[in-house]
């Protein structure tokens, strides 16, 4: 079965990658998230996708100059001016909290393509392990060089490098560097790529899939999982072709 992941959480109606995103996400049956990981000046592990907070909150400037009191304090909801309250950016260990009461994975996509942000991929693992939530989480990246380096360090964690564009055979890539899959954006996943793929044992999860037709085409052609902004779309279309 195709699983559904909500991308930054349930983000085509809730402020991206925050708490509410991700229980919305799971009211409508995601299987679980993609989320985006990167480090507060103070080593905290915090959910953002951009480098800096201006689009997605009420502040300005690098993720990494803020202190996590300082980043806490930024509205992460401010735009949606139907909630009643602000959205802080999640802690990466208030969703692995909160992950515990509930059976979703939860796809980490480390956020380290312009800023290294040096023993990220350590306290992440660390933390994972903690929890106990190895089973559970898929770690990604486009930063490849992080992909080898986490699974050097939690080989018992499935990884898989994220492809922007059409690599040739990227199975045999995955396979090269160790990982279980690789995550195309879905235009760079046509069937035969994901057919090949899949006979030779290589997970395949595309993103960010919002289209009808390109939903049926990935869940019938059978990946692993796909990543959507609208989990209910994905969770509806699934249900349509198993019936
Ligand atoms: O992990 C899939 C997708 O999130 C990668 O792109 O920019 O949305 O993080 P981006
Ligand atoms: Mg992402």
């Amino acid at each position: 079965m195709t699983l559904i992941l909500a991308h930054r959480g349930y983000s085509s109606l809730y402020p991206e990658n925050t708490m509410l995103a991700f229980v919305e996400a799971e009211k409508v049956g995601a299987d679980g998230l993609e989320l985006d990981v990167q480090m507060t000046r103070d080593g905290e592990l915090v959910v953002i996708h951009d480098e800096k907070v201006n689009r997605t909150t009420d502040g300005k400037g690098f993720v990494k100059d803020f202190t996590a009191q300082e980043i806490r304090k930024l509205d992460a909801g401010h735009q949606n001016k139907s909630l009643s309250k602000k959205e802080k950016i999640p802690l990466l260990k208030e969703v692995f909290e909160w992950l515990m009461g509930n059976s979703m994975v939860c796809n980490v996509e480390f956020k380290n393509g312009l800023f290294p942000y040096k023993g990220m991929e350590e306290k992440v693992i660390a933390l994972v392990r903690h929890y106990q939530l190895e089973s559970r989480i898929i770690f990604s990246s486009f930063n490849h060089y992080s992909v080898v380096h986490t699974t050097s360090l939690a080989p018992e964690i499935e990884t898989a490098p994220l492809l922007a564009e059409g690599l040739y055979m990227p199975w045999i890539y995955a396979k090269s560097i160790r990982s279980s899959g690789f995550h195309p954006h879905y235009r760079a996943a046509p069937d035969q790529i994901i057919k090949q793929a899949i006979d030779s044992g290589i997970a395949v999860r595309p993103y960010t899939v919002n289209k009808e037709t390109e939903m049926e085409r990935l869940i019938k052609v059978g990946c692993s999982a796909m990543i959507t902004d609208d989990p209910l779309k994905g969770v509806q279309i699934r249900l349509e072709i198993m019936k």
